[in-house]
């Protein structure tokens, strides 16, 4: 095996083994070609426009208990905040008055936001000609169909792992099994469905994250997001080793290369890892970015990672900041919603 032929091989035909990705991974060698194929695939599939996406954190309250996540429920140091719905709605008219096209709605799973509180929030934003985002977690079947039906567009829930054994270590009382329940049901009510992983959990290893991929290329998502895992002071994961970039942003190029068409971030936690790594990643298979429109005491309450809220430049110079660095590598802000577009091939 050598990482080139299988470089070459995954731009053409967008399919390696589980052995292929594996040693893509574990050689370094060969990385930058990694990157550069994964941006041609890119330019080819979903051309040069960066999607924007105006991301609200609006509750940080969990019921969760996930290993490597600050806003689990047993960590104390953080100030637990919820927004008001008029607060939520009026992020989102910031959002439209900005240029947004799309809103993404992301909290813990936090039981105050109840279908009946949600429903009626979410048709008032739809009525500001935005496509509706929600990454709220795990929910039942029939919450997910009234967002749905409320206007709903996308939602993001990622696997973080499908090493079912590590899985199960770092979510504790949760299941492996109703997240991908969660999953199928999302994609079945006719969501464009997000998911991916987090990069780099102790314990995990290059193979588990060959088979992530390949779970990305079974389960044909419309996004997959991902990014370095970095160690949160206040939970149980706190001494695990530094985090890197390289190894997130080679699952990224890789996920590029195998599933051509989808919509993929350049995730805040590389931006938070590494100066320039939102570029990098955008240099090497990402085609959307997130900015996080949140404000004020909210913004570093929720607290997921060390560095996460100044990651990202104050919302109100946003656009221009962002617009100048993007024609810098040759790229533009995309003026449509940026949904998925399904390429007419099928992989
Ligand atoms: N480092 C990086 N990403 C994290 N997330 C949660 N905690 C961390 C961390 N310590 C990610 C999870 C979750 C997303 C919203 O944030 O993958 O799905």
């Amino acid at each position: 095996m050598d990482s080139i032929s299988l470089i070459n091989r995954a731009e053409q035909q967008h399919h390696l083994q589980e052995e292929e990705i594996q040693y893509l991974l574990e050689d370094n060698s060969s990385s930058k070609l990694l990157f550069a194929a994964a941006d041609r695939v890119r330019k080819k599939y979903v051309g040069d426009a960066i999607h924007l996406r105006a991301l609200i954190e609006f509750t940080n309250i969990c019921a969760n208990s996930c290993f490597y996540c600050g806003l689990r429920c047993q960590n104390c140091a953080i100030t637990r905040y919820r927004l008001t719905e008029e607060q939520i709605y009026s992020l989102a008219q910031k959002a439209a008055s900005w240029g947004y096209k799309t809103v993404v709605l992301q909290g813990g799973e936090d039981a105050f936001f109840t279908v009946e509180r949600l429903v009626p929030l979410l048709r008032r934003i739809k009525e500001l000609d935005l496509a509706i985002t929600l990454s709220i977690g795990e929910r039942p079947r029939a919450d997910y169909q009234a967002f749905k039906e409320a206007g709903a567009d996308r939602y993001l829930l990622r696997i973080e792992t499908t090493d079912k054994a590590l899985y199960q270590k770092y979510h504790p009382g949760m299941s492996f099994e109703n997240r991908l329940r969660c999953l199928q049901d999302l994609k079945e009510l006719g969501y464009e469905t997000g998911t991916g992983v987090l990069v780099g959990l102790p314990g995990q290893t290059f193979r588990s994250l060959a088979q992530d991929i390949l779970f990305f290329k079974r389960f044909r998502p419309d996004m997959i997001g991902l990014g370095p895992f970095i160690p949160n002071p206040h939970t149980p994961l706190k001494d695990a080793p530094a985090p890197q970039l390289l190894p997130a942003l080679k699952v990224m190029a890789i996920t590029r290369l195998l599933l051509p068409d989808i919509n993929i971030p350049a995730t805040t936690a590389m931006e938070a890892l590494t100066p320039q790594g939102r570029l990098k990643a955008l240099q090497s298979g990402a085609n959307v970015i997130m900015p996080n429109i949140t404000e004020g005491q909210a913004r570093e309450n929720y607290a997921l990672y060390p560095g996460k809220s100044a990651a990202a430049p104050a919302p109100q110079n946003l656009c221009q900041e962002l617009e100048q660095k993007l024609h810098t590598i040759g790229r533009h802000i995309g003026t449509g919603y940026g949904g998925h577009k399904h390429s007419e091939f099928s992989f």
